[in-house]
């Protein structure tokens, strides 16, 4: 495994649209285990593959209940509102106040491609959505309401 380079806002990268991965590889492999040592080794609790400049459906996440896997994920349902600060490993040091589900129940295949539903609330909802966002292109900076501002803790995905 190794660290890859994660990519800052502006980058262009971060703006496509993500595909979907039709199987398993040698290459896929390696990039989940080295997006979960990236997320881990920035103190991250998400990643999404674009992020590291690859643009495919892929993500990973960590909340502290151990590491998420999720390829070619949707979100089923969502339901509930929760507002707080909200940080991206391409945006280090920046948080903004953006509003999400409180609850999200989503499918996704795992790293063997089988496919699973998950539920999370609170900030494993939020990285969810957070997550899925930057395989549409999408950065939470332009959900924020009120400015982006100065952080200095660790939450970011
Ligand atoms: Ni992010």
């Amino acid at each position: 495994m190794a660290l890859r380079t994660i990519r800052i806002q502006g980058d262009p990268v971060l703006t496509k649209v993500c595909r979907p991965i039709p199987e398993m590889t040698p290459k896929i492999e390696e990039l989940i285990g080295d997006m979960l040592e990236t997320m881990y080794e920035a103190n991250g609790v998400g990643l999404a593959a674009p992020q590291v400049g690859i643009l495919k459906r892929l993500v990973v996440i960590d909340v502290g209940d151990g590491p998420i896997v999720m390829i070619n994920p949707s979100i089923l349902e969502t339901s509930g509102e929760q507002t707080g600060d909200e940080g991206c490993l391409s945006l280090p040091g920046k948080a903004g106040n953006v509003t999400r589900p409180n609850y999200v129940k989503a499918r996704a295949l795992d790293e063997n491609m089988e496919e699973y539903t998950i539920e999370g609330t609170e900030l494993l909802a939020r990285a969810i959505c957070h997550e899925l966002d930057h395989l549409d292109g999408h950065m939470y900076t332009e959900k924020a309401e009120g400015p982006i501002h100065d952080v200095n803790y660790e939450e970011e995905a």
